[in-house]
């Protein structure tokens, strides 16, 4: 039986990649994304048809309810959902600002948890249902000149637990995937963020000092992690549940 898969955050970066993946293991998807004409162009690499592009901004009010009511309209229903879309700034932490705030914790957090109860409601009525929500190594580390990403993140964490128990006895299970660092838009700007509250303009040594600290010695790119994730959506043991996979090189560890 085709699976209905809703990404959000498709447009670009990760979230590409793991509508594509999907759709490559035959899921009929939705390609969620702020940005049109990115979502467009998701579903026309995927080419088959099985791609349907949906613009919702999430930190919109009733974006999370609009998103699962469209997929459900767009799909017949939905087995899995995966958490994707992500935002945030580099702000030294004496400087941070109140709207780096809202819109970091309205999209990575608020609108992550409320998928995951709108999806839950459908999925406990189907008696089954995989979510997979994208956290970060940021989650447990101390930093303070992206704090709001990093607080967003660790709340992201707090999200999967609980609703993984509250879905549990319906079948329906909820985990995370933290990635390493990959090259997308968000990172490059992310680090030149970083880099200039450092007050550094060597931007590539400074690059390469953070790929230095990854214990395996280099980043990691989307596919890969992608693959973790299809894993959880699709072939993981019904048994995974809460649980959070670091693709990170070690640069994360339990
Ligand atoms: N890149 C990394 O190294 C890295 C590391 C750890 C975690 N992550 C996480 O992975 C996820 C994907 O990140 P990425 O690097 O692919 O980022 P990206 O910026 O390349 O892609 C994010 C996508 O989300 C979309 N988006 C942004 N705001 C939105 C909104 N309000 N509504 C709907 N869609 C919106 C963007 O248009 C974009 O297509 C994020 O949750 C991010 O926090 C990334």
């Amino acid at each position: 039986m085709i699976k209905s898969a809703l990404v959000t955050g498709a447009g670009g970066g990760l979230g590409r990649a793991v509508a594509l993946a999907l759709a490559g293991r035959g899921c009929a998807v939705v390609a969620l994304d702020i940005v049109a004409s990115a979502a467009e162009e998701t579903a026309a690499e995927a080419g088959s048809g099985l791609v349907t592009p949906l613009v919702v901004d999430l930190t919109a009010p009733g974006a999370a309810e609009l998103a699962v009511a469209e997929s459900l309209e767009a799909l017949g229903g939905l087995d899995i959902v995966v958490n994707n879309a992500g935002w945030g700034i580099g702000e030294a932490f004496l400087a941070m600002t109140e709207a780096s705030w809202d819109r970091t914790l309205a999209l990575n957090l608020k609108a992550v948890a409320l998928i995951c109860a709108a999806a839950g409601r459908h999925m406990k009525t189907r008696g089954s249902g995989r979510i997979v929500n994208v956290t970060s190594p940021a989650s447990r580390m101390a930093l303070p000149n992206y704090l709001a990403y990093a607080a967003s993140k660790a709340g992201v964490d707090a999200v999967t637990r609980a609703a993984a128990v509250a879905l549990a006895p319906f079948g329906v299970r909820v985990n995370s995937v933290a990635p390493g660092m990959m090259d997308t838009a968000m990172q490059a700007v992310t680090e030149r963020q970083l880099a200039a509250i450092d007050g550094r303009d060597d931007v590539a040594a400074f690059l390469a000092e953070r790929t230095a600290r990854i214990p395996v010695g280099r980043r990691t790119d989307v596919d890969t992690v992608a693959g973790m994730i299809v894993w959880l959506a699709l072939d993981a043991p019904e048994y995974i549940t809460a649980e959070r996979l670091n693709v990170s090189g070690g640069l994360d560890r339990d």
